[in-house]
């Protein structure tokens, strides 16, 4: 799910020693969810090295970007973006004052040294495995050596990582990922992240337990559990043995003052049954799923090598659905894949219909170096992908917005996250997903409050506080869009 958010901590971590000058940070996160979480693990430990927040890029003496490298416009995006900071990074040496440029995340791991040698105003090189040694990076750097790091290390980086200051959860909002596995053992024959982010690995089930109570302690409500393919988890369990996504959703669920759960992303060949059933049986657990298909053609699908037909994804879809009648259910789909033809991108269409999702992403096709699909041929002109896109995007648009009108007239929690751009106006997020806007007290932020769909706007949904709705499945199904009533 891209987004692109500048992650501005606010530190308030040691005292800092009056003789020396305060120095700051500023790390802007490219691309995915767990990028946005990395991003967060960042400024803690900048903040265990002393560094305060920077609103702004220029007053920051550490810059980091955390980069994404899923398709070619994202990577680039980071060159020029480079290129302004070099142009700051000289202003500022100027005045005397030194700045530490750092690239981490995907492109760093993909292109390592190459950065520097492009971009040779970059300091330090860090890969999504590592950037738990960034205190020693800096310490490198300020001897004069560069650093290009992007081992997969034996260590993990979880058990050098900071847990994240009371001050700076709360910074963060009522809403927080934590990431519960990283990598991907599936090869789909077009993406970057089984070699960027490693082979699959999953975290020890009682310290993601103890990362969520942290958060929950400190008034974080929402939560959504984050990987690459995050269903395929298995951590070590309480009990020693190996626990699935499922069993960690029903303990997480248990945490006092866990309001709201939420997972992503999954592939479908990994959505278990006791992962269906989590819908069916979990209160806190919020009926969306996210679950990309990327294609309705069998021979595209098997090119891709997602290992699952359409009829094995239609035939899920029914499952989830006769478990969580209700269930948002969403996807990303690629268009414009070696080989396509009109015909298998009807096919998307058709299966696209057919589904009626919530809310999806879909992209053009991006060939990514050293994957098996950059190799394939025919490779697709961009205006063919230009019009599929468009297509697609016409049809999953209307899709949107008619799930969203289907909700009018419906009542359900929502847990209010921020305070509006008109005063007296809250914003928070319905279990379904959608931005909703209601007049409310601020003191709401951070509760779950009950509100009815009042109307939808092109983007979110209005909503009026009533009465505290009953979290009872039964009765949040018979609200519902999709309900069999
Ligand atoms: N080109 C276009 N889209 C891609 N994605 C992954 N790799 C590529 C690529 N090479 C999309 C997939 C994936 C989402 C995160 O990004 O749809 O689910
Ligand atoms: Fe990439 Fe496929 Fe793994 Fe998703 S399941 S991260 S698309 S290789």
């Amino acid at each position: 799910m891209p987004i692109s958010t500048s992650i501005k901590e606010k530190r308030n971590g040691r005292p800092t020693n009056d003789a020396k000058p305060v120095r700051r940070v500023f790390i802007k996160s490219f691309g995915c969810q767990m990028n946005v979480y990395d991003s967060q693990r960042m400024a803690d430990v900048a903040g265990r090295e002393g560094y305060e927040e920077a609103t702004k890029v220029e007053d920051a003496d550490l810059i980091v970007l955390n980069t994404c490298h899923i398709r070619e416009r994202a990577s680039e995006k980071i060159y020029s973006e480079l290129g302004k900071i070099r142009e700051l990074k000289d202003d500022r040496a100027n005045a005397g004052r030194e700045t530490t440029l750092v690239v981490a995340g995907c492109v760093a791991q993909a292109e390592g040294a190459e950065i520097l040698r492009r971009q040779p105003a970059v300091d330090i090189v860090v890969g999504p495995q590592n950037y738990h040694r960034l205190p020693q990076l800096l310490r490198a750097r300020r001897r004069g050596v560069g650093a290009v790091e992007t081992e997969f290390p034996l260590e993990d980086k979880f058990d050098h990582l900071p847990a994240s200051a009371p001050e700076a959860i709360r910074a963060r909002g009522v809403s927080a990922f934590v990431a519960v596995q990283e990598g991907c053992d599936k090869f789909c024959s077009f993406c970057v992240v089984p070699y960027t982010r490693g082979g699959e690995a999953s975290r020890p089930a009682a310290k993601v337990l103890a990362e969520i109570e942290r958060l929950a302690r400190a008034g974080v409500g929402e939560i959504t559990l984050i990987g690459q393919n995050v269903n395929a988890y298995h951590g070590r369990g309480e009990d020693g043995r190996s626990a699935s996504l499922a069993e960690l959703i029903a303990a997480a669920a248990k945490v006092p003052g866990v309001l709201r759960l939420r997972y992503a992303t999954s592939h479908p060949n990994d959505m278990s049954d006791d992962l269906i059933r989590a819908h069916r049986d979990i209160d806190a657990l919020a009926p969306y799923l996210h679950l990309p298909i990327q294609s309705g053609s069998d021979r595209v699908l098997s090119a891709m090598n997602r290992r699952h037909t359409v009829r094995d994804y239609l035939g899920l879809v029914a499952r989830v659905r006769r478990a969580r009648p209700d269930i948002a259910l969403s996807s990303d789909f690629i268009v414009g894949f070696p080989g396509e033809s009109e015909a298998d991108f009807n096919e998307t269409l058709a299966l696209a219909r057919e589904v009626e999702f919530a809310s999806s992403y879909a992209f053009k096709y991006s060939a990514r170096p050293g994957t098996p699909a950059a190799e394939m041929e025919p490779q697709i002109d961009e205006a063919t992908k230009a019009e599929r896109l468009a297509a697609l995007f016409g049809l999953l648009e209307e899709q949107r917005l008619a799930f969203n009108r289907r909700l009018i007239g419906r009542r359900f929690d929502v847990v209010f996250d921020k305070p509006g751009r008109r005063a007296g106006q809250i914003i928070g997020r319905s279990p379904y997903m959608q931005s909703v806007y209601a007049e409310g007290d601020l003191s709401l932020i951070g509760a779950l409050a009950a509100v009815e769909i009042v109307g939808v706007g092109p983007n979110s949904l209005i909503g009026r506080l009533v009465a505290p709705a009953s979290r009872e499945m039964g009765l949040i199904a018979r609200f519902a869009g999709r309900s069999p009533t």
